[in-house]
C-alpha cells in the first residue's frame, strides 16, 4: 500500500499531465503502439493511464489492475464510462488472472520497483504476453530509491533494487528485443522503453 506522501504525488492533477503530455508521447515515439490490441496495466493506480490507451492510442481493450482496492474504485469511477473496453480489478502484478500468451501489450507506470519480488512481475508479464507483444515501462531505478527525498517521504522496498541497466537486462534474459534503446531520464531516475517479446523461429517442418 502506498502511504500518504505516495497517494498524494499519485493522485494529483500534475502527474496526470506528465503521463498525458510526457510520458505517453515519449512511449510512442519509441514504438508503442496499441491500435486493436488487448492491454493490461499492471498497478493501474487511479486509471489514468488506462484512460490516455483507450482515449488516445487505440487500445481495444484494457484489463486494468491494482493490488489497492481503494485505487481500484478510483479507476472504475474514472472509466466508467468506457464500458465494455475496460475492466478494473483488484489484482497482483506476480499473479496475473490471465491466461499465457493471451494478450498484446502489458503496460507498467511505475510499479514493479514496488514490488518485493520484482523479477516474479517480470516473469509474469512474459507468461501473458503473446510473442511480439510489447512490454511498455516507465521504472524508478535504484538510482532515484536512494535519494534523500525518496528515502524520507516514500515507501518503497529497499532491498534488491536495479539500475537500469539491471531492469533492461532482466527484460533481455526472458528474450526480450528492443526496437529502439530505452531512454533513462532525470540523471538516471527512471528508465522508460519498449521491448517486445521474442517470437519462436519457424524452421522448416520435418518429414
Ligand atoms: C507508484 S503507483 C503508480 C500508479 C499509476 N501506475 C501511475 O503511474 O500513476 C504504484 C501502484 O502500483 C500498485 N501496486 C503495488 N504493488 C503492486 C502489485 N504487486 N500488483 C499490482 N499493483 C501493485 C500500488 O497500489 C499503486 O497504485
Amino acid at each position: 500500500m502506498m502511504n500518504r506522501a505516495d497517494t498524494l504525488l499519485m493522485n494529483n492533477p500534475a502527474r496526470a499531465r506528465l503521463q498525458r503530455a510526457y510520458e505517453v508521447p515519449l512511449l510512442q515515439r519509441l514504438g508503442a503502439a496499441f491500435g486493436g490490441c488487448e492491454v493490461v496495466e499492471i498497478g493501474c493506480g487511479r486509471g489514468v493511464g488506462t484512460q490516455l490507451m483507450l482515449e488516445r492510442m487505440g487500445a481495444a481493450h484494457v484489463s486494468a489492475l491494482d493490488l489497492d482496492p481503494a485505487m481500484v474504485d478510483r479507476a472504475r469511477r474514472r472509466l466508467s464510462r468506457f464500458g465494455a473496453r475496460v475492466d478494473v480489478q483488484v489484482g497482483d502484478a506476480c499473479h496475473l488472472p490471465l491466461d499465457d500468451e493471451s494478450v498484446d501489450a502489458v503496460v507498467d507506470f511505475g510499479i514493479i520497483h514496488d514490488v518485493p519480488a520484482w523479477r516474479e512481475a517480470v516473469a509474469e508479464a512474459v507468461r501473458v504476453l503473446r510473442p511480439g507483444g510489447q512490454f511498455v515501462f516507465e521504472e524508478v531505478t535504484r538510482h532515484a530509491l536512494q535519494r534523500r527525498s525518496y528515502r524520507t517521504f516514500l515507501e518503497h522496498p529497499e532491498h534488491d533494487r536495479f539500475s537500469a541497466e539491471e531492469f533492461v537486462t532482466e527484460l533481455e534474459r526472458h528474450g526480450f528485443d528492443f526496437p529502439q534503446p530505452p531512454v533513462t531520464r532525470f540523471f538516471g531516475d527512471f528508465v522508460i522503453g519498449v521491448a517486445v517479446k521474442a517470437t519462436p523461429p519457424t524452421g522448416p517442418s520435418r518429414p
